[in-house]
């Protein structure tokens, strides 16, 4: 078994990681709460999966357990479903001494651990991510919310879980657009902090070898965020770096309505434009575009869109962004693969823009 530290003084918290981690779930939280009930909170395609045996390791620890499920999906991510929620834990009397385990992707991460922040005021919670994006990033690091009506991820708070359990087998009942929705995040943690990360991605024959060496590149992401988040728990500085493909990807989803690209595909369609871009500015060593291409194109990611888009559209939407202050634009770009930086620019910088 794989472990890390994330230490943020009495917020600090341990990242376990292993190939069927599951069977000691119960274990596991039992060494980091003395509490008697949890509620689970998934989604019901893996309610169906695991949803049984979840319950099972934890009753069998003598824990009281109540799962609730939500429709999968970003659709999901809203008061809509959080209201219904808070009926449910109240239901089931859980108290503050109680705990949430968000079991689940990014979404279900996001969400049980924003209903962790707020029911009375905050109770304990543990993520278990299953897909590769939350386990390579959202399950880490304690940014949670939901989605309004007017932009994704607006509400929310940084609340930290108290452990993170990986379980790396997970993966392989993960449908491959989503395998492939991680390899975005991963290949970003090469670019932004890991050079030898991006030359091994580089170097695997294939997925398979890919799947092989699952652990350690989990790891590896983790351990990067770790040390970022660690630095800048509340995203005032360095954190930002976690952003680079995000503004233009986010843009591209918005553009799209949510439906073409995953946010894995349009993070790297951002970090292949955003860098043919600060090459063109010679801020960026030459090639580097070309190189992330590669690897996009190797791990099944698109690095263009399908059809071209209104420059004009995705410079409102990267102008409606939360990051953006008052015209200020703090992009995120390369020197070289594994070296990022902040750019401070303003919206001008996407004139050059080809997409
Ligand atoms: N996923 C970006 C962050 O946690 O800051």
């Amino acid at each position: 078994m794989k472990k890390l530290k994330v230490n943020l003084k009495d917020r600090s918290y341990n990242i376990l990681i292993d190939k069927n981690l599951k069977k000691d779930f119960g274990k596991l939280i039992k060494e980091v709460f003395n509490g008697k009930k949890i509620c689970v909170i998934t989604d019901d395609n893996l309610n169906s999966l695991y949803g049984d045996f979840l319950s099972d390791v934890l009753k069998s620890e003598g824990f009281l357990v109540n799962v609730v499920s939500i429709t999968p999906g970003e659709k999901s991510k809203n008061f809509n479903t959080v209201i219904p929620i808070y009926d449910k834990l109240l239901d089931f009397n859980l108290t503050r001494s109680d705990l949430i385990v968000a079991f689940g992707g990014g979404v279900v991460g996001d969400l049980a651990g924003f209903i962790a922040a707020t029911f009375l005021r905050g109770v304990k919670f543990i993520q278990i991510p299953t897909s590769l994006l939350a386990q390579v990033d959202s399950s880490v690091g304690g940014k949670v919310g939901i989605d309004i009506d007017r932009g994704k991820n607006l509400v929310g708070a940084f609340y930290q879980p108290s452990l993170v359990l990986i379980d790396t087998k997970m993966l392989e009942t993960l449908p491959e657009k989503f395998l492939n929705d991680g390899m975005g995040e991963v290949i970003k943690y090469g670019c932004i902090k890991d050079k030898s990360l991006f030359e091994r991605l580089s170097i695997f024959r294939d997925k398979i070898e890919f799947l092989e060496n699952i652990d350690e590149i989990i790891y590896t992401c983790c351990d990067i965020k770790r040390q970022v988040v660690e630095n800048d728990e509340k995203d005032t500085g360095e954190r930002m770096i976690l952003n680079f493909g995000h503004t233009l990807g986010h843009s591209i989803e918005v553009n799209y309505g949510f439906e073409r690209y995953t946010h894995g595909e349009g993070v790297g369609i951002g970090m292949y434009l955003i860098t043919k871009i600060s090459e063109s500015l010679a801020l960026t060593k030459p090639k580097t575009a070309e190189k992330i291409k590669n690897l996009l194109i190797k791990y099944n990611l698109p690095f263009e869109t399908c059809k071209r888009v209104n420059n004009e559209e995705i410079k409102r939407s990267i102008l409606s962004d939360k990051k953006n202050l008052e015209g200020n634009l703090n992009v995120i770009l390369l020197k070289d693969i594994g070296e990022s930086f902040i750019y401070k620019t303003d919206i001008s910088f996407f004139n050059g823009l080809e997409c």
